[in-house]
């Protein structure tokens, strides 16, 4: 599907040795004509569908699909997932791998460039990030006006938003150069703004960033630095968050790289179109999913009570938050990763009193017939809320634990969008069912 296709093509390709044709035929039942639709990827073109009409003047046929069950909006060359196998790749890299082997900031390289770096090029890499981690002065009076208990995404979306008043050369969105430059901005400055909404919540001093420290230990730096003179990040610690931050830094066409592609194909500022993704993030259903399987656990209580909960989850009473996931019908592989970080951060924490509460709901969700015949697993936040609490981390933080990773992906995203020749503005369309033209009745004459 990378170059255009002719709307019908009777004589689509034929694989050697045999007259199989990549099309489909389409029999309109309404009138008895047939078309021969090109197939490319396993996919066909919805714009192929138009010329079936009833009569010449007719719209012509759309495609129907809520919430894009089954609509490519884009080709990608990004991140790859089979979700029934649960495989999660970036750029062709096995999660796994880059999970044990890479660092966050190499992994934002590759999902960025396409490619794993030279040590010359992450060196560079690291020192354009590091140059841009600190913020204007002025967001502190930003910050100052948010209330006390402000949520830090709520916080965190107005910053960004705000960060495109600072930086107006973002406007310049097809200037590879220019784009450059706000995405060693964006990437450098998400922990210090993400540490500054904390701080501000506990109404404590902020902690300027010290780009001596790794990505992850300048982040803990600013959140947990007192009245040391040289914050260390506990080793454990900042391997467990640069990990967390591999494993979150894409997920392909999920709802907020889909916010971040359709906010940007309006050629809006990275700023804007990023601050729209982290809202979009920011709902139970999607990143906010962390702190809400906290809050189930700590409802649910004690382990003595997980069959109760299960039962109710299964009469459509509630969700089991952490479960569940459009894409992967199997174990979402990066729950497998983040199982195992867990015990490296509860060996050092002590471990948390949730945990068997968890254990006991993914034991009786795995062999029950309601989540079996679902395929529902434990997807990427079923753990990760654990792990965020035991480092201390309070919960409404824990959104923001996935937004400043996933910034990366996003970027990436918004890019690929930018510089697809096929891609325009998104506008979907609509089925109208609403009412047919009527006249205005003045309030005096209505019932
Ligand atoms: N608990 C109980 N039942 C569920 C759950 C769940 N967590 N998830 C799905 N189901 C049921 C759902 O009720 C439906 O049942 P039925 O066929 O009887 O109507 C069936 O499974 C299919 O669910 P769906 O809602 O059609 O699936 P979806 O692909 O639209 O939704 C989801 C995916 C992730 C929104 C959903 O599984 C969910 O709400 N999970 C809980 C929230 C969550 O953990 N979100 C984090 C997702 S992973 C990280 C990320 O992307 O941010």
């Amino acid at each position: 599907m990378d170059s255009a296709l002719p709307t019908t093509q009777a004589n689509a390709a034929e694989t050697s040795g045999s007259n199989r044709r990549d099309t489909v035929t389409i029999t309109d039942n309404r009138t008895g004509k047939s078309y021969e639709i090109p197939i490319t990827h396993d996919t066909i073109r919805a714009m192929d569908l138009r010329q079936i009409k009833v009569n010449p003047t007719d719209f012509g046929m759309m495609s129907y699909d809520p919430a894009f069950n089954n609509t490519a909006a884009c080709i990608s060359r990004v991140t790859y997932i089979d979700g029934d196998i649960g495989i999660l790749r970036y750029r062709g890299y096995p999660i796994e791998e880059l999970a044990e082997k890479s660092t966050y900031l190499e992994t934002a390289y590759l999902l960025l460039h396409g490619e794993l770096p030279t040590a010359s090029e992450l060196r560079d890499f690291q020192q354009h990030i590091t140059q841009h981690t600190f913020i204007h002065e002025s967001f502190k009076k930003l910050s100052d006006g948010f209330h006390y208990d402000a949520h830090p995404m709520g916080m965190l979306i107005s910053a960004l938003a705000a960060l495109s008043t600072f930086f107006t050369d973002a406007k310049d969105v097809h200037n590879a150069e220019s784009r450059r430059k706000q995405m060693y901005r964006l990437i450098g400055k998400m922990p210090t703004i993400a540490a500054f909404s904390y701080r501000h919540s506990l109404g404590m001093p902020f902690v300027y960033p010290d780009n001596d420290l790794s990505y992850p230990g300048n982040f803990l730096n600013m959140l947990f630095r007192t009245s040391e003179t040289r914050y260390r990040p506990n080793p454990t610690l900042e391997h467990a968050l640069d990990v967390l931050f591999i494993l979150h830094a894409d997920h392909e066409q999920n709802c907020s790289a889909n916010t971040v592609r359709g906010v940007g194909s309006s050629y809006v500022d990275p700023y804007c179109a990023t601050a729209a993704a982290t809202a979009a993030l920011y709902g139970p259903l999607h990143g906010g999913a962390n702190e809400e399987v906290l809050r189930m656990l700590m409802e649910i209580g004690s382990v003595q009570k997980v069959p109760e909960f299960i039962k109710r989850v299964k009469e459509g009473e509630v969700k089991l938050m952490g479960f569940g996931h459009r894409i992967y019908k199997n174990y979402d592989p990066r729950a497998r990763i983040i199982k195992r970080i867990a015990y490296e951060v509860f060996d050092l924490m002590g471990k948390n009193p949730l945990l068997e509460i968890a254990l006991e709901c993914e034991r009786i969700a795995l062999e029950d017939e309601y989540f079996i015949r679902r395929k529902l697993y434990p997807n990427v936040d079923f753990y990760t809320g654990l792990i965020y609490q035991s480092m201390g981390f309070p919960m409404t933080m824990f959104p923001v634990l996935f937004a400043i990773p996933r910034m990366s992906g996003w970027l990436a995203q918004w890019e690929e969008l930018l510089l697809d020749p096929e891609q325009k503005i998104a506008r979907p369309r609509q089925i109208y069912l609403g009412h047919d033209t009527r006249s205005y009745v003045g309030i005096d004459q209505r019932s």
